[in-house]
């Protein structure tokens, strides 16, 4: 896909993005759930026991780590307290990074937070990187998975790490609980088609904190099959080291579809920079 069209989806992705910004931070106010207090606090993590367990195995420490397309920074910011020496976490949306930049001043954590487009992040971030983490529902926003990959390899330094723990591309195929096509006496049928290529146009929010829908700005996501996944890594001078699926839901968008550990929801991808 061309620069040209490529800006056409992630410009209005930002405007979506940062509408939605606002809605999560209110779904978690009425949660109580209050993130600053959370960070506030020494050491604190928001990372699962996947991600936390496969982030130890490979060794935070003394490491220089980015995260891109990192939304309020929490995850970012957790890769800090879980021992990596710095990090950098890159988003397109105006008000994830302000609320990011709140939450690393109340931390005090060695965090910087950049708002860019992913396609945009230039030299001055090549070779930069010892590790590289991505997680759920970051990649189905990219308009051209080879690019984006493109540029995450050219930031990571030799040898260094690249770690993805997203949504399984077999959820694709599957409505999630929000959506009207969703059975709740079914939620495994097969509604989409897995090599879908145009993508979704969203006008009804981006709201997966408080589940609630809204008229909003139009956003675009994009299906990837696993194939496009492997080759865009792949092509892009990365090897594959580790590749592992789960049955279970990494976000609040798939908990009916978990509960028969039939199909795999997420996935832990481990590559290295050749
Ligand atoms: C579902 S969040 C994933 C982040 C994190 N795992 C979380 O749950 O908060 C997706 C993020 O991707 C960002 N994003 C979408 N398109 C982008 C682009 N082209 N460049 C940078 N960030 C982008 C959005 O602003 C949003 O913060």
């Amino acid at each position: 896909m061309c620069k040209r069209d490529i800006k056409k989806y992630t410009d209005a992705n930002r405007e979506a993005w940062n509408e939605a910004t606002l809605k999560h931070q209110q779904a978690r106010a009425e949660k109580n759930k209050n993130l600053k207090e959370e960070f506030s606090q020494k050491g604190y993590s928001s990372l699962d026991k996947y991600e936390t367990a496969k982030l130890k195995e490979i060794g935070l420490t003394g490491k220089r780590v980015a995260q891109v397309c990192c939304n309020n920074g929490q995850e970012t910011l957790s890769l800090v307290n879980l021992g990596a020496e710095s990090a950098v976490g890159f988003d397109i949306s105006d008000e994830a990074i302000k609320e990011a930049r709140e939450l690393a001043k109340i931390s005090n954590l060695n965090c910087e937070f950049v708002r860019t487009d992913i396609y945009d992040i230039g030299e001055e971030y090549y070779d930069s990187f010892d590790l590289i983490y991505i997680t759920i529902g970051a990649m189905g926003w990219m308009p051209d998975l080879n690019r984006y990959f493109s540029v995450v390899s050219k930031m990571l330094r030799t040898d260094g790490y690249l770690v993805i723990y997203e949504h399984h591309p077999f959820c694709y195929m599957l409505a999630t609980n929000r959506e009207d096509g969703f059975e709740p006496d079914d939620p495994l049928k097969i509604i989409y088609s897995y090599f879908r290529t145009e993508p979704w146009v969203g006008n009804d929010g981006i709201d997966y904190i408080g589940g609630t829908k809204y008229e909003s700005k139009t956003s675009y996501d994009f299906t990837h099959t696993l194939t496009a996944v492997i080759n865009s890594i792949a092509g892009n001078g990365i090897r594959i080291k580790e590749f592992t699926e789960y049955s279970h839901d990494i976000s609040l968008g798939f908990t009916e579809h978990e509960k028969e550990g039939k199909v795999p929801l997420s996935y832990i991808l481990v590559g290295v920079k050749e």
